[in-house]
């Protein structure tokens, strides 16, 4: 999910404190332009507050639905195989980018219908944003969506473009400015998130074998194994409100950015005991790596049932594996000097010992 990018004043930390403030979308509105320096429209529904955001929601659930996700097991399960097969028959190849990034990306394709377009996503890298190179620039992700839609409405078929350039609210047509807003979201985020999360998972599996042989042997803790995954990767660490709705507001004060710390709460010693520590059994994990309130990601579903489908193939293969020092990792400093902040890359060695 791409970082809202906006000076903030505040940051509201503590799981009771951030599950409080998302739901009181009067107080902390989501009526923001975010990213201001690559873009300006609104990625929608997420920069919209009720009732129109529900609208948008509501016309966007029906791809979003645990049923409709799983019709894709077969490719999400395929695609898992392949890159699998391909990522532990060579080495010295970096998961970041040679195996989470080009899985979710053909995921996607298989999920949007748009499997021609899965090289072109790949080569834009994790975060759309610095596609063309160091710096935020939104050229590359607005010229494909102002291609898509162009061929949507010339030449309709049966891919999620299509459908969207088609897609209702409130009873009209969505606009080419709308059809970017909820497009470009759908697009970028799900890519850098399940990435994290995925490379988060081939990490923390090969620090610690004990953790793979426990999940081969109680195959049905999956889903929970999957939860504190996403605990405790949270890649998608905050995000933003305004305590001015933007809309037409007369004056705007500098300092109205709120920042909403989904990684505070998911680190909450309150809520979680022991929070710096991977726990595959921890028995209770209301997490809060999806958001909370209205707002709660949309695509959740699809993004546990890929992660589950990529942990269940990397169970299934009878591989273990090391994490070579080599692998560039940040963690976060003091108490949470365990937990890995960001993964430049990430580089594995087999396991000889096993
Ligand atoms: C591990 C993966 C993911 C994480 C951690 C994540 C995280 C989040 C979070 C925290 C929010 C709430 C934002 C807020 O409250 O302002 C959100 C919203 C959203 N996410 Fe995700 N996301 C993930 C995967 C996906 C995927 C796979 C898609 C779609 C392909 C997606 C699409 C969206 C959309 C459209 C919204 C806006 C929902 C709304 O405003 O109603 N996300 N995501």
């Amino acid at each position: 999910m791409a970082v809202v990018k906006v000076p903030i004043d505040r940051v509201i930390t503590g799981h009771k404190a951030v599950r409080e403030a998302l739901r009181d979308t009067q107080t902390y509105s989501s009526d923001l332009q975010g990213d201001a320096d690559v873009r300006d429209y609104r990625q929608l529904p997420l920069e919209v507050d009720p009732p129109k955001h529900h609208a948008y929601r509501a016309a966007l659930a029906p791809y979003f639905v645990k049923p409709f996700v799983e019709k894709f097991a077969k490719d999400f399960q395929s695609n898992s195989e392949r890159l699998l097969e391909e990522f532990f028959s060579q080495d010295g190849i970096d998961v970041v980018s040679g195996l989470a990034l080009p899985l979710v990306m053909h995921n996607l394709g298989a999920f949007y219908g748009r499997r021609q377009d899965v090289e072109e996503w790949i080569s834009w890298g994790p975060d759309v944003w610095t596609a063309t190179g160091k710096n935020r620039d939104g050229e590359v992700l607005h010229a494909y969506l102002d291609r898509v839609y162009e061929e949507a409405i010339t030449n309709p078929s049966e891919d999620i473009w299509s459908e969207l350039a088609r897609l209702e609210v409130d009873g009209e047509v969505i606009t080419a400015l709308e059809f970017r807003g909820i497009a470009g979201i759908m697009l970028a985020g799900g890519r850098d998130t399940v990435v994290k999360l995925l490379t988060g998972i081939v990490w923390h599996l090969g620090n610690s074998p004990e953790d793979v042989q426990w999940l081969r042997s109680e195959p049905e803790s999956i889903d929970r194994a999957i939860n504190e995954f996403l605990r405790y990767t949270t890649p998608n660490t905050a995000m933003a409100r305004t305590t001015v709705p933007e809309t037409g507001a007369e004056e705007l004060p500098a300092n109205r950015y709120v920042s909403m710390s989904f990684f505070s709460g998911n680190f909450d010693e309150t809520v979680f005991p022991n929070p710096g520590s991977i726990d595959l059994k921890r028995e209770r994990n209301p997490h809060l790596s999806f958001g909370f309130g209205p707002h709660t990601c949309i695509g959740n579903h699809l993004a546990e049932y890929e992660a589950k489908i990529f942990l269940q193939t990397i169970l299934d293969k009878k591989i273990e594996w090391l994490i070579d020092p080599k692998s560039e990792i940040s963690f976060y400093e003091g108490q949470l000097s365990s937990v890995p902040k960001e993964f430049t890359s990430l580089y594995t060695v087999k396991n000889s010992g096993n």
